[in-house]
């Protein structure tokens, strides 16, 4: 049995007085690629954020890399964050900075390296994710949104975190540019075995490249499993919920590894 990188027990969250998680268990093992699903509002981004420790649960358990994130001191949170390479929806970058200077953020924050080294660093990572030398000195605005997604994933990986949490990593993307980040995130599992977490909407993503999948609805789990077994689920709501999905799959998926 691999190692557990993320495991959460009954987890609650309740904010002022709605309640937002109702008893989430599950458990992501190293090198896995674990994707969360369900309807808008149903709870995906309030779990991971649990999981980087922005929020702490009303009740239940939340342990990454075997501690309890809750409890974390200072100082064990920001290892937890620098171990945790976190993509948000819509990429998020730093508009008045530079590409380099966007992936290597981290370094030129919390270090005294030297812009070269750093800059060694962001090449580095931006190659990971296809891109090369020629974007390092454009700005966010001068890039497409499939290569501000890419920068934004370089610049989550640029501390060699252990798990990645994708936030919605194929919203505002076309079908097209969508599987290439669907493949990159399978590359990059290959190349630096990193374990991912994957919030989506995007139902050939999350069934064609996760391991093991869970579908979260009105702050619960009603369905976790591989995608094999997710589908042959006769949840009612999981059947709506990935519709044609089941078509588009039996024909055959594009994305490979
Ligand atoms: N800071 C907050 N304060 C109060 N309620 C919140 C807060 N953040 C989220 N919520 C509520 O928690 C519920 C779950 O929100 P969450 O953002 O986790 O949904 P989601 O599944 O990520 O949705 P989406 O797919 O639209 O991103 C929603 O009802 C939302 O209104
Ligand atoms: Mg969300």
């Amino acid at each position: 049995m691999s190692e557990i990188v993320v495991k959460v027990e009954n987890l609650y969250k309740e904010i002022e007085g709605r309640k937002i998680l109702k008893g989430v268990s599950f458990e992501v093992r190293k090198g896995e690629i674990f994707s969360i699903i369900g309807g808008s509002g149903s709870g995906k981004t309030s779990i991971t954020k649990h999981i980087i420790g922005l929020w702490k649960p009303t009740s239940g358990r939340v342990e990454v890399f075997g501690k309890e994130v809750p409890k974390l001191s200072l100082r064990e949170m920001d290892e937890l964050r620098k171990n945790i390479g976190y993509v948000f929806q819509e990429g998020a970058l730093f508009d008045s900075l530079k590409v380099w200077e966007n992936v290597g953020f981290y370094f030129l924050e919390h270090t005294n390296m030297r812009r070269e080294e750093i800059r060694k660093i962001a090449l580095e990572k931006l190659r990971l994710v296809d891109l090369e030398e020629d974007v390092m000195d454009l700005m966010p605005s001068e890039l497409s949104g499939g290569m501000r997604k890419r920068v934004s994933i370089a610049r989550a990986i640029a501390t060699n975190p252990q798990l990645i949490i994708y936030d919605e990593p194929t919203s505002g993307l076309d079908p097209i540019t969508s599987r290439v980040i669907d493949r990159l995130i399978l590359q990059l599992r290959e190349r630096t075995g990193t374990t991912a977490i994957v919030v989506t909407h995007d139902m050939i993503s999350a069934f064609t490249i996760s391991d093991r999948l869970m579908v979260v609805k009105k702050g619960e789990i009603v369905a976790m499993g591989t995608p094999e077994e997710v589908l042959k689920s006769d949840d009612p709501f999981i059947q709506e919920f990935i519709g044609d999905m089941k078509d588009c799959l039996a024909k055959g998926s594009e994305v490979s590894n």
